[in-house]
């Protein structure tokens, strides 16, 4: 969660999910060494320790006006009278992923009589543990009732997570990044996510080139951002993880020269051959959710958070009533073997007991001349950051209105696997032949991500503009 205050103070607050006690850097891998298909992603040992209960009543407690109590009514009022499901909701919980786990499918799946769209769907058990939290607080979930059904629940089913645990987990408040481009000021998200360090590095490799010049969407200014994508995402894959377990050479990573050298192989009109991590010396290397908030005063909040992909693990405890994550499959089961993601990440990122796993989630907030401008952020794995960032630069770099800046085709590359993502009708032809003729290899695929935001005008009026390729929302109060 990223907050900025409209005295100027911005904050960070990492409730990302953590190792279990009992994680090792191979739990995932079988004897000869091979990755267990899917271990990391399905199932009792995929889970990571819950964070979002910490973080919510964190922030809370620093910067909320209301009771816990009087926070948490309109969420427990949903869980309990229930709401209609949309036809894409009902389908979505028809999903075979679900009927794996006994809690799973008779909370979601009614034991084998799905919901239709239109019907009420309601979650009395989702409901008494929110209440439980909400007069207990925190540590109603951490320590109290809620921790000791959850732990022995997952024991019995050769789950990791303790009630030890559960207790050892917090919240950590810490310094946002802070970086500049073209006259902007773009405040974003630090490690255990990589999402502000690839946003910045590209921005900044980018920023010399004028390469808006070349025109939106062109395939010359197409490649200059591709090839700004790939590198940032070799770096990522080598140089970042848990800062509280690794040392990250940031620094390096958010320099002008290191862009600068980076940036350097760069020919235009002409697909780098081989993009690798840059060498740092004497470096030892070894369906997620987003909202944005902008109140009267010009106070800003942009949150993501996530269980991991849809469903996360696919358990539930029935007796709690929600669902748990898989965001053990975002650290690094085996260097070298992609996670579901894609993405080829290194040792930096290894399992380790309460290490938390490296994120793409990278809420963001971009101010000019001190004044809030753009609150954003998306769903989506490693594609938030190229959303993200592409978001930014439709409106700095191409001067779209926000609506047609979040609604843009996007385009996507993260060092490996090799092919660059195009959104399908987004691309020309031509366009797409161009960059072939350079020698990118070129996958169509459906509409990606789910892009947020708020534009402040200088008037500071609100515009609120939630992607259409999604069923969120914009609304003011
Ligand atoms: N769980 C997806 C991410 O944090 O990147």
């Amino acid at each position: 969660m990223l907050i900025r205050m409209a005295n100027r103070k911005s904050y960070f607050l990492d409730f990302r999910e953590e190792a279990p006690g009992q994680a090792t850097p191979h739990m995932y891998l079988d004897k000869n060494g091979n990755y267990i298909p899917n271990s990391s992603i399905i199932g009792y040992r995929a889970i990571g320790i819950p964070g979002s209960v910490a973080g919510l009543t964190s922030a809370r407690k620093r910067f909320g006006k209301l009771s816990l109590a009087r926070d948490m009514e309109p969420a427990i009022r949903l869980a309990s009278q229930g709401y209609r499901l949309t036809q894409a909701q009902a389908k979505n919980l028809r999903s075979p992923y679900l009927k794996q786990f006994s809690g799973t499918r008779a909370l979601f799946q009614r034991d084998g009589h799905p919901y239709h769209g239109g019907e009420r769907f309601r979650q009395p058990q989702l409901a008494t543990t929110l209440r439980s939290i909400a007069h207990g607080g925190a540590k109603a979930f951490y320590q109290g009732a809620i921790a000791h059904e959850l732990s022995a629940f997952l024991r019995r089913h050769g789950g990791l997570i303790t009630a030890s645990d559960l207790a050892h987990y917090h919240a950590r408040w810490r310094q946002p990044l802070v970086g500049h481009y073209r006259g902007y000021t773009i405040i974003t998200s630090p490690p255990p996510s990589s999402g502000g360090v690839v946003i910045l590095e590209m921005l900044h490799m980018l920023e010399p080139t004028h390469f808006w010049r070349d025109g939106f969407h062109s395939a010359q200014s197409l490649q200059y951002q591709i090839e700004a994508m790939r590198r940032a995402f070799a770096d990522r894959a080598v140089y970042l993880g848990d800062p509280d377990f690794e040392r990250l050479p940031l620094k390096q990573l958010l320099s002008r020269s290191w862009a600068q050298q980076r940036w350097s192989s760069f020919r235009a009109g002409k697909a780098s051959r081989r993009v690798g991590a840059g060498p740092i010396p004497g470096f030892e290397s070894t369906q997620t959710t987003h909202y944005d908030v902008v109140d009267s005063q010009g106070n800003a909040v942009s949150v993501t958070y996530t269980l991991n992909n849809w469903f996360g693990s696919g358990v539930t405890d029935p007796r709690l009533g929600f669902l748990l994550n898989d965001e053990m499959d975002d650290f690094t089961s085996k260097p070298g073997v992609p996670n579901m993601f894609g993405l080829i990440q290194g040792k930096v990122n290894q399992i380790e007991p309460y290490k938390r796993p490296l994120s793409s989630m990278v809420p963001t907030i971009v101010s000019r001349h001190h004044h809030p401008y753009l609150v954003v952020g998306s769903p989506g794995g490693p594609r938030i950051i190229t959303t993200v960032y592409e978001i930014i630069s439709n409106r700095i770099d191409f001067h779209l209105s926000l609506r047609e800046a979040v609604a843009a085709a996007r385009f996507h590359q993260q060092w490996k696997p090799k092919q660059v993502d195009l959104e399908r009708y987004g691309f020309s032809r031509d366009t797409r032949r161009k960059l072939q003729a350079m020698g990118y290899t070129l996958a169509v695929q459906p509409p990606w991500c789910d892009g947020e935001a708020i534009g402040i005008a200088r008037s500071r009026l609100l515009q609120a503009v939630s992607d259409n390729r999604w069923q969120g929302a914009a609304a003011a109060y």
